[in-house]
């Protein structure tokens, strides 16, 4: 994309102000990114990423290679000749359940003096309502808007969303502040949003929060399919094809989890209650999502004879999803930990980890991580394990139970290599 001449400044180069920085680079502006960190900054330089996301090398190559991708370790450096800066820190989890913003409002109180005269400060982080006015008085800046432009990157296609959103959302109480964020998405020619401040960072939540409802109501269906002999694959092809239902995100697993969907439905929670409200369907949700993981646990332990101490548990994948490195939430990794506590001994394999994470070994291969093993268990929906041949998993395998949590692997095909298997809300596998 040709040149805009807006500079922008990203402060914070985690998956999500990384990606954003390279994606507004790739769409014409100059972008100058800030982090702490020297060596994440020196890495950056060098080209290397420190994520594990499809496409993004390209981009920080490509961006760097223009002059228009630039990393640096001051964020007033960073700042001072900047148009728009983009807020893209942490948000982790309180221990009562709100979003911590110390890093943000931190960061906000540093900037203040610094920025341009009239520039617009941007919240990307997922933030609850309100928080644009304390940034806002962290600035101490009365001619700098704070806009919310909360991002909708799933991590593993973070580019691939930036470059082809479904939505940009623009809340500002000022029309010329969000014109500016608005702008800058221009050559995505994406449905904007333009709304006020309260209801762009509402959105976020909303979205997040709908969206594992959705899927706690697919696990909770996926047990009644496979209880009532029904099938989840052919019940969730039958909803989807309503158009208000839709197809996407009904895939039964594991529970969610992640870095977002579990702080994010807690926060909202928290937010809820503060404001008076109990959202009591999305406790019910939270409490529902870790029911699902203590049902799939229960269907492993079952495979032993329902003691699984000192037993063997293969299991395949730990990443809270296929496509990432992440461990963060994952529901995969939970469940080798509950393994590990009620007495067993858990090889696990995943493609992206190579080291022994908290204690659960970790095998080079799929078919080392199931040598001897009494039970394999299927965590994450890496494509790779529907490939690995199934007759050398039973030979491999000192029990012949698989409890695949992603239903992945081909049922018929795994009867055939002698294996009994079961999935997640599947017919005549339960
Ligand atoms: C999620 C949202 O999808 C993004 O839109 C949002 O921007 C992001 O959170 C965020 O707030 O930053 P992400 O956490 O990367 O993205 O992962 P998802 O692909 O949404 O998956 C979340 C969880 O749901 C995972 O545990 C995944 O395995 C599970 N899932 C997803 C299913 O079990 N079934 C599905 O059909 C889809």
């Amino acid at each position: 994309h040709p040149d805009s001449g807006v500079q922008v400044c990203v402060i914070g180069t985690g998956y999500v102000g990384l990606t954003a920085g390279a994606c507004l680079a790739y769409l014409g502006h100059r972008v100058t990114c800030a982090d702490a960190s020297a060596d994440r900054v020196a890495a950056l330089r060098r080209g290397t990423i420190p994520i594990y996301e499809a496409g993004l090398d390209e981009l920080v190559e490509a961006g760097a290679s223009s002059g228009r991708l630039s990393f640096v370790t001051s964020n007033l450096d960073a700042v001072h000749d900047a148009d728009v800066v983009f807020l893209c820190l942490p948000t982790p989890q309180d221990a009562d359940g709100s979003a911590d913003l110390s890093r943000v409002l931190a960061v906000a109180a540093e900037i203040g003096a610094s920025l341009k005269e009239g520039a617009v400060v941007v919240n990307k982080s997922t933030v609850p309502v309100g928080t644009a006015a304390r940034v806002a008085e962290a600035l101490g800046r009365p001619d700098v808007h704070v806009v919310s432009n909360p991002e909708f990157l799933a991590e593993g296609s973070a580019v691939r969303d930036f470059l082809n959103p479904d939505r940009v959302v623009v809340g500002s109480d000022d029309a010329s502040a969000a014109e500016r964020v608005a702008a800058l998405y221009a050559p995505l020619d994406a449905r904007t949003v333009v709304t006020d401040v309260a209801s762009a960072e509402t959105i976020k939540y909303a979205s997040n929060a709908y969206l594992a409802i959705r899927l706690t109501f697919v696990n909770s269906m996926a047990a009644v399919c496979e209880a009532s002999g029904a099938d989840i694959r052919a019940v969730t092809e039958g909803m989807g094809a309503d158009r208000r239902i839709g197809t996407a995100f009904l895939k039964p697993g594991p529970g969610w989890g992640g870095s977002c969907f579990p702080k994010d439905t807690a926060a909202l929670v928290r937010t809820s209650e503060e404001h008076g409200f109990d959202f009591s369907l999305l406790r019910a949700a939270v409490d529902a999502n870790a029911q699902h993981r203590r049902w799939l646990l229960g269907k492993i332990v079952g495979a032993v004879g329902g003691d699984v101490r000192g037993r063997r548990v293969a299991l395949w994948g730990l990443t809270f999803k296929a496509g990432t490195d992440d461990l963060r939430d994952s529901p995969a990794l939970e469940l080798a930990h509950d393994l590990v506590a009620l007495g067993a001994q858990v090889r696990a394999y995943d493609p992206t980890v190579t080291t022994d994470v908290d204690g659960i070994d970790v095998a080079r291969s799929a078919l080392a991580a199931c040598e001897d093993a009494d039970v394999l268990a299927i965590g994450t929906e890496w494509p790779e394990f529907s490939e690995v041949d199934l007759s050398e998993v039973a030979s491999a395998l000192a029990g012949d139970v698989v409890v695949d949590c992603r239903n992945v692997l081909d049922a018929p095909a795994a009867a055939a290599a002698g294996l009994l298997y079961t999935g997640v809300g599947l017919r005549g596998v339960g």
